[in-house]
């Protein structure tokens, strides 16, 4: 239920093509209903004592429009008034998101630090934002390391968490594929839309070393849909190329989220956004809990329609 004012209840009315709609006024209630001409007429008015408009409330998000974050300014996410710039909204949305359930997990946590890798940062808006949520808001001490391949972009994050005072956050350029990572105890991976197999390679890093947590949204899963081929009753998803691109998509992610589950962690596969802000919008939730699960039926799919995945092939010769 919403309260809105008359014009756009007017506007509503004609858009949606309701057969009736209540106004609730301040002062008036009005009914409004279709004739059978199609005509829509105001049948009846009355003394409206109160109305109530709880429901309007706006959505907290941890991070809001308004909200004083000066990085969110230099990030190009929010304007020099702290508005979200319109372009941007739908990383604003994508990080807000993702923080909110990370925060989910640490609402009631005592927790005094933390190990937070995050591969594949990019321009790091999502690095900067946790960084912020686990020092600014929780108060906790937090070492955050983001990778990423490309020079340029890691040099302009590290000029960023200096200029802030970001002392617990640094960005190193790397090939999370072959190159040696943080050696030391780790307590969160993440990674949003890290390309391809780079998931996996994150992924293999948590396992490997024992993460608590893990918060990954896959992006642009090409290697099964490369590799798969016809073998048996799922063949009729492989006959036409974009149902076979999207099978194999989320083919990948069920086969990540049972290895996971293999190597001790719970795991949670969830929308983390609406389709409208990002595609790519299925995220593994994860958290160790040391039971393991049994993945033959993993084995044997791969066995029958004979594709790669890299998380397999990488947990297989951990
Ligand atoms: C789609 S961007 C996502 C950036 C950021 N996480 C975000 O959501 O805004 C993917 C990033 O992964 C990085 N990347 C891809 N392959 C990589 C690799 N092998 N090692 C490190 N970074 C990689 C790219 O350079 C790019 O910045």
């Amino acid at each position: 239920m919403k309260t809105l004012p008359y014009a756009d209840a007017i506007s509503k009315l004609e858009i949606d093509n309701f057969k009736q709609i209540l106004f609730e006024m301040p002062k008036k209630t009005y009914i409004f209903s279709v004739t059978k001409t199609g005509f829509r007429k105001r049948v009846k008015a009355n003394d409206l004592v109160e109305v109530n408009t709880e429901h309007n409330k706006t959505k907290k998000y941890l991070l809001n429009e308004g909200d004083d974050v000066p990085i969110m300014q230099e990030l190009g996410i929010f304007t020099k008034e702290n508005k979200i710039v319109a372009s941007m909204y739908d990383k604003f949305k994508q990080i807000n998101r993702f923080v909110e359930i990370i925060d989910d997990e640490f609402k009631t946590s005592n927790l005094k630090e933390i190990t937070i890798l995050d591969f594949g940062a990019g321009k790091s808006y999502l690095t900067f934002l946790i960084y912020h949520y686990f020092v600014n808001i929780k108060k906790i001490k937090a070492k955050i390391i983001g990778y990423d391949i490309k020079k340029d972009v890691v040099e302009n994050c590290n000029r960023l968490a200096k200029k802030y005072g970001y002392d617990g956050l640094e960005f190193i350029v790397s090939d999370v594929k072959k190159d040696k990572l943080f050696e030391g105890k780790i307590d969160m991976v993440v990674s949003l839309h890290a390309c391809d197999t780079a998931t996996d390679y994150a992924l293999n890093f948590a396992i490997k070393n024992k993460a608590k947590y893990i918060f990954s949204v896959p992006c642009c899963q090409h290697e099964i849909n490369l590799s798969i081929k016809r073998g048996g009753d799922f063949d009729v998803l492989l006959t036409d190329g974009l149902i076979k691109e999207r099978f194999s998509a989320l083919l990948t992610d069920s086969i990540r989220a049972e290895i996971l589950r293999s190597c001790g962690y719970s795991v949670d596969v969830i929308e983390f956004v609406d389709f409208a802000h990002s595609p790519k919008n299925i995220m593994l939730r994860c958290k160790l809990t040391n039971q393991q699960k049994n993945i033959e039926n993993v084995k044997n799919l791969i066995k029958k329609y004979n594709f790669s995945q890299k998380l397999y092939d990488l947990v297989k010769n951990n």
